[in-house]
Formats: structure tokens, sequence, C-alpha cells
């Protein structure tokens, strides 16, 4: 396997049903992760980007939580309908979906 040239992290971290943090998987992080995988390899980007499911990321209310380095660009509230948008905007074009970007409020 080549070496990635982008890390796309998921937050798959599961919580108990009524958890008060709630977690991105009870949001579909799973099956995110399954599409996700499914369209790159669809796209041929698979030799590049490195897809990893993580633990928790920190905004569990904002998930499913999608980091992409390099550049450290957070997409929260990510479905599989958003998808062939940051693959081909953000993986193929380079350019970021800024309608998708975590808010730095989430932090504070
Ligand atoms: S559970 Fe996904 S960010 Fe915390």
């Amino acid at each position: 396997m080549p070496k990635p040239e982008v890390h796309v992290f998921v937050c798959s971290q599961q919580r108990p049903a009524g958890h008060p943090r709630g977690s991105c998987g009870e949001k579909g992080a799973m099956n995110l992760l399954q599409v996700f995988s499914e369209k790159l390899i669809a796209s041929g980007l698979m030799n590049q980007v490195s897809l990893v499911a993580t633990g928790c990321l920190g905004p569990c209310r904002a998930g499913v939580n999608v980091l992409i380095y390099p550049g450290g660009t957070w997409y929260m509230a990510v479905t599989p309908d958003n998808l062939d948008q940051i693959i081909n905007q953000h993986l193929k074009a380079g350019s970021v979906v800024e309608e998708l970007v975590a808010p730095d409020a989430l932090w504070q």
C-alpha cells in the first residue's frame, strides 16, 4: 500500500442510548464509514486516502464528525448525502466544503 496523502478520520464512538453526550455512533457513523469506503473505491482514491474509524473527537452533539488532514478540516453532522461533495470538492479538487465546516464555537 502506498503512503496515503490524506487521512480521513470518522468518529465512530458508540455510547448507550440516553447518554448525556450522545455519540456519532448513534447518528449513523458505521453506515457513514461503509458508504465512504465504497465511494472512495468507486472514485479510485483508495490508494491516496486513508479512511480511519476513530473514537470520540470531542464535540459529540455535532456528529457525525469527520476530520481531514492535511489541513485539519473539521466537518460536522456529516451524512452519506454529503460524501459525494466531500470526495469531489475536497479530496479530489482540494477545496473545503465550507457549508459543512464545524464552527469554532463548538469548542467553547
Ligand atoms: S462521539 Fe463523535 S465526537 Fe464524540
